[in-house]
């Protein structure tokens, strides 16, 4: 499973993107605005995260309409060949999201939360769909089951999924399980993925053995 970061705080990321373990980072204008990254600020955003050893990163488009919301991912793309582009699952997005796509120009369609907008988004063209599973559950939806009928819905289109919106750690690996093939997570999410105590227990032992045997 591919695991990305979902934050614009650099001194949040900077130790996890280290690890080499996590492919990229999602952002989107309210993660900007939480690390206090102002839109003028985003090309310099990017070219730090690939600096730090992010594989890809992913910036969300702000226009309304199909024709701004292009050119907008056009310029977007232009920051990086490794960057994506992230497009509101909008009728104009859709829209967006088809020209992009046959423009050569990769697109993650989010904001999604009904399996029509992931069947929507493979006739776009997209690369990846970003399911919101936390805002799913919270609105009282089977999250989990739509997120399954979404990934066989996609299969074989050429249209990912990658679950966005996670409150928890512990439902990673049941998406794994899942066959979800890829996740971003916050940088809370990520460190409590790290976290097992039993194996904590298990290092004191054996670094105790460890030190008799010296
Ligand atoms: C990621 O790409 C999404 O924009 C993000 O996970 C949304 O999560 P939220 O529900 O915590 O805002």
């Amino acid at each position: 499973m591919d695991l990305y970061l979902d934050s614009a705080d650099r001194d949040a990321l900077a130790p996890l993107l280290a690890t080499g373990l996590f492919r990229g980072v999602t952002t989107n204008p309210l993660i900007l605005q939480r690390a206090g990254v102002r839109l003028s600020e985003v090309p310099s955003l990017v070219s730090w995260l690939l600096a730090s050893g992010a594989d890809e990163v992913f910036v969300q488009t702000t226009a309304a309409d199909a024709d701004a919301i292009e050119r907008e991912g056009h310029a977007l793309r232009d920051l990086s060949d490794r960057l994506v582009v992230k497009v509101p699952a909008t009728g104009p997005g859709l829209v967006a999201t088809r020209r992009l796509s046959a423009a050569g120009v990769p697109v993650l369609l989010t904001v999604v939360y009904h399996p029509n907008q992931a069947v929507l988004a493979a006739a776009a063209g997209a690369r990846l769909i970003a399911p919101y599973l936390g805002r799913m559950t919270e609105a009282g939806r089977d999250g989990r089951a739509d997120l399954r009928t979404m990934a066989r819905a996609l299969a074989g289109t050429g249209t990912g999924v990658l679950v966005a919106s996670v409150r928890d750690a512990a439902v990673v690996p049941e998406l794994a399980a899942d066959g979800l093939e890829a996740v971003t997570v916050g940088t809370d999410v990520a460190h409590a993925m790290f976290a097992e105590p039993l194996t904590d227990a298990a290092m004191v032992q054996f670094d105790a053995a460890t030190s008799a045997l010296r």
